[in-house]
């Protein structure tokens, strides 16, 4: 019998589970002192921030709120529109909150972009972002995370949460898929 692995399908890995664990110690620390005192509300954008939110969340040293928000975007030829539809809404309102954001990677910064915007209309106390991955590339519209893990290429990248066609998620590190994986 063929055994088909994950593994077998990453060409490169671009952060091991080391490296990864590493930064998220250090923005974990960095965020128990920003908001030590705030209890700060910690938004998952689900699907793909799933695991860095979980790691993230665990190390935290202050309190915190947790809840969870799932978005999928408008494609138009592939090509994503801005436009974000709400799958999922938070379960709590956040007026008064201290609210942070914590996204995955940013690609084109769209969903980041449309998710700050939205939630800030809510009227909380705060609201900022973190991503773990931000890929260094041109946008229409520029987008500064407040706190970052690592800014990287423009490849197409998966584990640790993020996907290709929903595979891959559970890797525990983030690579490069094999070219022939995907054409
Ligand atoms: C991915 C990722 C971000 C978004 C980034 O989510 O998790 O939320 O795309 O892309 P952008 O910067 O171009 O907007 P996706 O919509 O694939 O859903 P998922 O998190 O469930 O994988």
């Amino acid at each position: 019998m063929k055994i088909t692995t994950a593994e077998n399908d990453i060409q490169e890995i671009l952060y091991s589970e080391e490296t990864i664990k590493a930064r998220v110690v250090e923005l974990a620390k960095q965020l128990s002192v920003d908001y030590n005192g705030l209890d700060p509300l910690f938004v998952c954008v689900l699907k793909g921030a799933s695991f860095f939110y979980a790691d993230l969340c665990r190390l935290m040293s202050c309190r915190i709120f947790m809840d969870f928000i799932a978005v999928s975007s408008y494609e138009s030829n592939a090509k994503s529109t801005g436009v974000v539809r709400i799958i999922k809404d938070l379960d709590k309102n956040i007026t008064g909150k201290h609210v942070l954001i914590v996204e995955d990677i940013i690609d084109t910064g769209l969903t980041l972009a449309y998710l700050k915007d939205l939630l800030g209309a809510r009227k909380p106390a705060s609201v900022k972002t973190i991503s773990l991955l931000q890929k260094d590339i041109p946008r229409p519209r520029e987008i500064h995370p407040d706190y970052l893990g690592f800014r990287m290429g423009s490849q197409f990248v998966v584990g640790y949460g993020l996907d290709y066609s929903d595979y891959y998620r559970n890797l525990p590190y983030i690579g490069i898929l094999k070219p022939e994986t995907y054409s």
